[in-house]
């Protein structure tokens, strides 16, 4: 085993401070030939959104879509927060940028939230507000590792991650976290690889699963992190959205994890672009410098109305319930072929159905459903290459009446096969 290390594993090419005024002449490029475009951003595209693209096609064409396909809540920002942000234009200045972390007033409202929920109260000089959880990751890849470097993503999981990673250079491997896994993250399996990855990303509850890690099994990926030297990113976006369970923080247990969190999913406020981080020492100044150069601040109305975001627990809570009902409307009304090997769904607002019973094609199924019962769906290649074919995600984060509509017309295609 290696020691945790915070030193850098492969050396850096740095890049030459200019010795002369820039060269002035142009550097044509000879007749012909191909302008340059590069090989790593020829990324897969993410399938939700080209089946959202075609759902809202036809919906302009005049077809009812039920949309299972988004994965965002249907319901805007609480009332509060609403009320701060028309509040905040005229009380305060949010014209300008803000120091690239965030306001001060947001970072130690973050850190509050922790204690409230977690028992843990973060430095405040860790939390950095970005735009959305998506700057985030940015931030934490390039932040955490090199070109070439390793990262393990438990499989299925949220395709951004991995495609996110390609395009700067890192090298994403799947762990195996399926239906065979028991949904779990073998920790093992890694151990027995030739090399251990350099990182590893986990999310819980988990897109497009909506299992929950139990604490235990958080605390021991924790421990399994530092004992070995891997740098943990933990996505903690659907804290929050459970059914009877609750979830811990990494944070709880490491110092050396980085934590994504955002407002999108559990606030109802994916439009607002607003997310952290908790970072771990080591990483706070460069990922400061980075935050800078890649989008300077988060919208700073935003930041300060944001504040409020986390004294509306009664409203917010109220969704949880919904998705609750929603879920159940979905579990036992969907044809035993759907449901029956679903992933147990704990939290999130994802059921993912194991369709190979009625289908081994889930992007054709997807697109057969969307197209003869305007049901819009993600099949599951985006989030699993390798086993994704046989399974469906279903987002039930919109209504009650759209979910019981979702699941005659559902029930009408299979039972037309
Ligand atoms: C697991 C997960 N992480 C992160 C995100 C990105 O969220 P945002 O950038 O809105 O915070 C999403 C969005 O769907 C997600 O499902």
């Amino acid at each position: 085993m290696t020691a945790y290390s915070t030193t850098a594993k492969r050396a850096t090419t740095a890049i030459p401070a200019p010795t002369a005024p820039l060269a002035l002449a142009p550097r044509l490029r000879p007749a012909g030939r191909a302008l340059k475009v590069s090989q790593r951003s020829q990324l897969p595209p993410f399938l939700a959104l080209d089946v959202l693209r075609t759902a809202s096609e036809l919906q302009a064409a005049g077809q009812d879509i039920v949309h299972l396909e988004i994965g965002q809540p249907s319901t805007s920002a609480p009332q509060q927060v609403n009320d701060a942000l028309v509040a905040s234009l005229s009380a305060t200045a949010t014209h300008g940028y803000t120091l690239a972390f965030g306001v001060p007033v947001l970072r130690e409202r973050i850190a509050r939230h922790y204690s409230d929920w977690y028992g843990v109260t973060p430095e405040t000089d860790r939390i950095a507000v970005t735009v959305g959880s998506s700057t985030a990751f940015a931030i934490a890849f390039m932040a955490a590792f090199d070109e070439g470097d390793r990262i393990a993503i438990p499989t299925p999981g949220y395709p951004a991650y991995r495609n996110l990673m390609m395009g700067l250079g890192l090298t994403p491997v799947a762990v195996r976290a399926g239906a065979e896994q028991n949904w779990k993250l073998n920790l093992a399996e890694m151990d027995s690889w030739d090399e251990l990855p350099d990182g590893l990303m986990i999310a819980s509850p988990s897109n497009p699963t909506g299992v929950v890690m139990d604490d235990s099994e958080l605390a021991e990926i924790c421990r399994w992190c530092d004992a070995r030297g891997v740098r943990l990113i933990s996505d903690e976006i659907y804290h929050g959205l459970t059914f009877g369970v609750r979830c811990d923080s990494a944070l709880n247990y490491t110092k050396n994890a980085i934590i994504v969190n955002s407002l999108s999913k559990y606030f109802s406020m994916t439009g607002w672009r607003i997310g952290w981080m908790i970072l771990p020492e080591d990483l706070i100044s460069s990922s400061e410098k980075i935050a800078q150069n890649l989008f300077i601040s988060a919208p700073t109305p935003n930041q300060i109305a944001a504040v409020s975001a986390f004294d509306c627990e009664a409203e917010l809570d109220s969704h949880v319930s919904r998705y609750a009902v929603n879920r159940d409307i979905l579990l036992s009304g969907l044809a035993p072929e759907f449901t029956g090997n679903s992933a147990p769904c704990r939290g999130a607002f994802y059921l993912y159905a194991d369709i190979s019973a009625v289908s081994e094609n889930s992007a054709e199924f997807a697109k057969q459903l969307l197209l003869s019962e305007g049901v819009a769906t993600t099949p599951g290649i985006d989030f699993d290459p390798d086993q994704g074919h046989r399974y469906l995600r279903l987002s039930f984060a919109g209504s009650q009446q759209d979910m019981s509509e979702a699941v005659i017309r559902i029930n009408r295609f299979v039972s037309g096969r």
